[in-house]
């Protein structure tokens, strides 16, 4: 993973700190350990995880060399409560994203599945830590198959994964997607923190 290379496409505030790791537990574990020592807008990156988690705590697979799995950190200063749009803009971002870099259609399905027609590309988990009198922490992890072949995914998801290879015919350039998805994030974030909520859940009804 060439990190200059992601940082050298960064046009916003998301992005314009990333740590990367070769090997974490969790990429979102990581980032909700660094509570207020990291700057709104910081983005952890590993190249594989060891306990990756997705929803309902399920494990997220995370081999090396193939995938996108990073950690946004953001400080939204809203009441707790409106804090689920975050998942939603983070949905609405990586669609985006991705449709613009490969070309696939990809859609969203609720409330955090990024999907390539009925299969699984993608996922988004948000983490909240509330401390009193502090803004809130919101972790917003996200993983991307990629370059996985179908041959990689374990057997009981094998018929509801995929990967933007395994859809396409081709390989992608994990450092192109992973600058356009922060892009796309700070955008949508900068909408979520002015107030134009109506302009992102219409955006996701679109991609959904
Ligand atoms: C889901 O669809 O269940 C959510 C999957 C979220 C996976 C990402 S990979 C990066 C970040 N670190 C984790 O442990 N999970 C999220």
């Amino acid at each position: 993973m060439d990190i200059d290379a992601v940082l050298l496409r960064i046009k916003g505030d998301i992005g314009k700190q990333i740590v990367f790791y070769d090997t974490v537990s969790s990429s979102n574990t990581v980032a909700l350990g660094l509570d207020n020592r990291a700057d709104e807008g910081t983005v952890i990156i590993a190249d594989s995880q060891e306990k990756g988690r997705g929803r309902f705590g399920r494990a997220w697979v995370s081999p090396p060399g193939a995938n996108i799995y990073m950690s946004i950190i953001l400080r939204p200063a809203v009441a707790a409560r409106h804090l689920t749009l975050l998942t939603i803009l983070s949905a609405v971002a990586c669609a985006c994203a991705l449709r613009g870099t490969t070309g696939l259609t990809v859609s969203v399905k609720w409330p955090n599945d990024l999907m390539s027609f009925d299969k699984k590309i993608g996922g988004i988990l948000t983490e909240i830590r509330t401390i009193r009198n502090e803004l809130p922490l919101a972790v917003v992890g996200i993983g991307v198959n990629v370059n996985m072949e179908g041959r990689d995914f374990p057997l009981s998801i094998r018929s509801t994964a995929t990967s933007l290879m395994h859809e396409t015919g081709r390989s992608f350039h994990r450092e192109s997607i992973i600058s356009e998805i922060l892009n796309e994030m700070d955008r949508w974030y900068k909408a979520f923190q002015a107030g134009l909520w109506q302009a992102i859940i219409a955006e996701w009804q679109r991609f959904s």
